[in-house]
Protein backbone atom coordinates (compact mmCIF):
# COMPACT_ATOMS: atom_id res chain seq x y z
CA UNK A 1 0.00 0.00 0.00
CA UNK A 2 1.30 3.19 -0.59
CA UNK A 3 1.92 6.34 1.48
CA UNK A 4 0.45 9.65 0.43
CA UNK A 5 2.74 12.24 -0.40
CA UNK A 6 0.21 15.41 0.43
CA UNK A 7 -3.20 15.53 2.57
CA UNK A 8 -6.00 17.80 1.94
CA UNK A 9 -8.83 18.32 5.00
CA UNK A 10 -12.11 19.88 4.82
CA UNK A 11 -13.46 20.97 7.35
CA UNK A 12 -17.30 19.19 6.51
CA UNK A 13 -18.54 18.65 10.04
CA UNK A 14 -18.24 22.27 12.21
CA UNK A 15 -21.17 24.36 12.85
CA UNK A 16 -20.29 26.42 9.83
CA UNK A 17 -18.21 25.50 7.11
CA UNK A 18 -21.17 23.02 5.97
CA UNK A 19 -23.75 25.55 5.23
CA UNK A 20 -21.02 27.70 3.27
CA UNK A 21 -20.53 24.91 0.87
CA UNK A 22 -17.49 22.81 2.05
CA UNK A 23 -19.58 19.54 1.18
CA UNK A 24 -19.27 20.42 -2.21
CA UNK A 25 -15.63 21.77 -2.45
CA UNK A 26 -14.37 18.52 -0.55
CA UNK A 27 -16.47 16.35 -3.24
CA UNK A 28 -15.27 18.93 -6.32
CA UNK A 29 -11.80 18.14 -4.85
CA UNK A 30 -12.25 14.23 -4.79
CA UNK A 31 -13.44 14.52 -8.43
CA UNK A 32 -10.59 16.33 -10.06
CA UNK A 33 -8.06 14.27 -8.08
CA UNK A 34 -10.00 11.15 -9.63
CA UNK A 35 -9.66 12.48 -12.58
CA UNK A 36 -6.34 13.38 -12.82
CA UNK A 37 -4.88 10.10 -11.29
CA UNK A 38 -4.02 11.80 -8.59
CA UNK A 39 -5.42 9.22 -5.75
CA UNK A 40 -2.49 6.94 -5.40
CA UNK A 41 -0.55 10.38 -4.12
CA UNK A 42 -2.91 12.72 -2.53
CA UNK A 43 -5.87 11.88 -0.23
CA UNK A 44 -8.78 14.43 0.26
CA UNK A 45 -10.26 14.04 3.93
CA UNK A 46 -13.29 14.93 5.45
CA UNK A 47 -12.61 16.98 8.70
CA UNK A 48 -13.86 18.32 11.73
CA UNK A 49 -13.83 21.49 13.12
CA UNK A 50 -10.41 23.79 12.90
CA UNK A 51 -11.31 26.09 15.15
CA UNK A 52 -11.44 29.49 12.81
CA UNK A 53 -15.43 29.11 12.24
CA UNK A 54 -17.36 31.33 9.97
CA UNK A 55 -14.36 31.90 7.75
CA UNK A 56 -14.78 28.45 5.64
CA UNK A 57 -15.23 27.00 3.86
CA UNK A 58 -11.60 26.19 5.62
CA UNK A 59 -9.04 23.41 3.97
CA UNK A 60 -5.92 22.54 4.96
CA UNK A 61 -2.77 21.48 2.55
CA UNK A 62 -0.75 19.13 4.61
CA UNK A 63 2.36 18.62 4.90
CA UNK A 64 2.74 22.63 3.29
CA UNK A 65 0.67 23.63 6.53
CA UNK A 66 -0.96 25.86 4.11
CA UNK A 67 -4.55 27.00 5.62
CA UNK A 68 -7.05 28.36 2.83
CA UNK A 69 -10.53 30.28 3.89
CA UNK A 70 -13.40 30.80 1.53
CA UNK A 71 -12.69 28.03 -0.72
CA UNK A 72 -15.56 27.63 -3.62
CA UNK A 73 -15.69 24.91 -6.23
CA UNK A 74 -14.27 27.58 -8.70
CA UNK A 75 -11.04 27.66 -6.54
CA UNK A 76 -10.66 23.58 -6.47
CA UNK A 77 -8.85 23.64 -10.11
CA UNK A 78 -6.34 26.20 -9.46
CA UNK A 79 -5.91 24.60 -5.55
CA UNK A 80 -5.05 21.23 -7.21
CA UNK A 81 -2.56 22.97 -10.01
CA UNK A 82 -0.82 25.28 -8.26
CA UNK A 83 -0.24 24.25 -4.66
CA UNK A 84 -0.58 20.17 -4.99
CA UNK A 85 1.15 19.65 -7.94
CA UNK A 86 2.77 23.11 -8.32
CA UNK A 87 4.01 23.36 -4.66
CA UNK A 88 2.83 26.99 -4.70
CA UNK A 89 0.87 28.85 -2.31
CA UNK A 90 -2.45 30.68 -3.59
CA UNK A 91 -2.22 34.13 -1.83
CA UNK A 92 -5.43 35.04 -2.26
CA UNK A 93 -6.68 32.40 -0.41
CA UNK A 94 -4.49 32.24 2.20
CA UNK A 95 -6.23 32.62 6.10
CA UNK A 96 -4.95 35.35 8.20
CA UNK A 97 -5.99 34.51 11.26
CA UNK A 98 -7.21 38.22 13.04
S1 LIG B 1 -16.83 24.97 11.20
FE1 LIG B 1 -15.11 24.89 9.87
S2 LIG B 1 -13.53 25.70 11.11
FE2 LIG B 1 -15.19 25.52 12.50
Amino acid sequence: MNIFEKHVFVCTSGKTCPEQGSEAVCDALKEEIKERGLKKTIRINKAGCMGQCGNGPMIVVYPQGHWYCQVSVKDVKEIIEKDLIEGKKIKRLIYKPK
